[in-house]
């Protein structure tokens, strides 16, 4: 069988004028292209919850950051597609050095990983000897390598607490869960980097505060990357929001709870593609973004013609230099082993 090409998904079919096709039409032939595409490659397609719907739906599994690694850790196919950013797919192929991983663009980056190097990470341990450094999942490789655990927003807190209470802990690179994690946790033994992701950094506790007033019966979902999750527990600690309506929560857990909730409205503080998730758990709820131009441009790099030609062309494929992967295996595998199960993936 010959492969699909990028032309035939422009292309209307047999028979077909250009204007016959549908959006709909055209999109479900690119879906079975794909999913065509994917057994011929012995390739599994993981989407993380801020893709676009139709990645989201084309994927064999969508879900969060730490449901994603386990995941891919665990799958039995030669070929990883990570619809995702390329910390993601770098951390796929620490935990499958043997597979082929790739990612539909090498370029899409993310912010929050640029916010501490691997020479910054170092400086940092050799100004604090003995101390335990907990690096969050979206950073580069090479920090990976000098990291004791890595935790994602839905098991940092646990991660954290597995390390003695007398063992201080070097937390990096978000600011605003770090700040999280010690609020939970009551330590005073936690430095944080002052690092932070601009799309969750970018919505505020204005925003949130507002929303909040024009939606009194709404839940709050606040993801903890947020620079609002401060303000959010500070509306509820001054009785502006019930606190039981305050809900701090990975991408994966606010699916997980979307499908528990009893609420009509919930108002939604991440990225906008979560959005769809939330949608498909539950239809009846109304989910309103708390900024609706939360958009992460890394994210959207992933387009489904790129997937299309990911498949095609088996790019781009992720690199990770072999010692440097070694290094870092031990701190993602902690990652894995810790905490519940993360949410979404399925
Ligand atoms: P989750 O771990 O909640 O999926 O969030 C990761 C993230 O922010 C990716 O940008
Ligand atoms: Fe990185 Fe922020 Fe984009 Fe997530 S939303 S990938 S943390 S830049």
């Amino acid at each position: 069988m010959t492969a699909p090409t990028l032309d035939s998904l422009r292309r209307p079919g047999a028979g077909e004028t250009v204007s016959d096709a549908t959006d709909s039409e055209r999109t479900a032939r690119w879906a079975r292209q794909i999913r065509e595409l994917a057994e011929k490659r012995d390739a599994v397609i993981l989407a993380h919850n801020y893709q676009v719907p139709e990645i989201q739906d084309v994927a064999h599994h969508v879900g969060d950051s730490l449901a994603l690694s386990r995941i891919a850790s665990a799958a039995s196919h030669s070929v990883i597609v990570f619809c995702g950013v390329h910390f993601m797919a770098e951390t796929a192929k620490i935990l499958s050095p043997d597979k082929t991983v790739l990612i539909p663009d090498a370029q899409a980056g993310c912010s929050l990983a640029d916010s501490l190097t691997a020479d910054e990470l170092r400086a940092w341990k050799a100004q604090n000897p003995g101390a335990v450094v907990v690096s969050y999942v979206n950073t580069t490789a090479e920090v990976k390598a000098l990291t004791d655990i890595c935790c994602t927003s839905s098991n940092a807190v646990d991660v954290v607490a597995s390390i003695p209470a007398d063992t201080p802990v070097l937390f990096g690179p978000d600011q605003f869960l770090g700040a999280h994690v010690r609020r939970i946790l009551g330590r005073d033994n936690i430095s944080v980097w002052g690092g932070e992701c601009h799309v969750h950094a970018g919505i505020n506790g204005a925003q949130l505060a507002a929303k909040a007033r024009e939606n009194p019966d709404a839940d709050l979902y606040i993801h903890p990357e947020c620079g609002c999750a401060t303000s959010a527990l500070y509306l509820a600690g001054a009785g502006a929001v019930p606190a039981d309506r305050v809900k701090i929560l990975s991408t994966g857990d606010m699916v997980t709870a979307a499908k528990r909730g009893s609420s009509r409205t919930v108002l939604v503080a991440t990225e906008i593609g979560m959005l769809h998730q939330l949608r498909r758990a539950a239809p009846g709820v109304d989910f309103r973004a708390v900024n609706e131009r939360a958009s992460c441009k890394y994210m959207k790099m992933i387009t489904p013609q790129k997937l299309l030609s990911s498949l095609e062309q088996m790019r781009d494929e992720v690199v990770v230099d072999p010692e440097v992967a070694r290094r870092a295996r031990g701190a993602v595998e902690r990652m894995i082993a810790i905490g519940t199960s993360g949410g979404g993936g399925e």
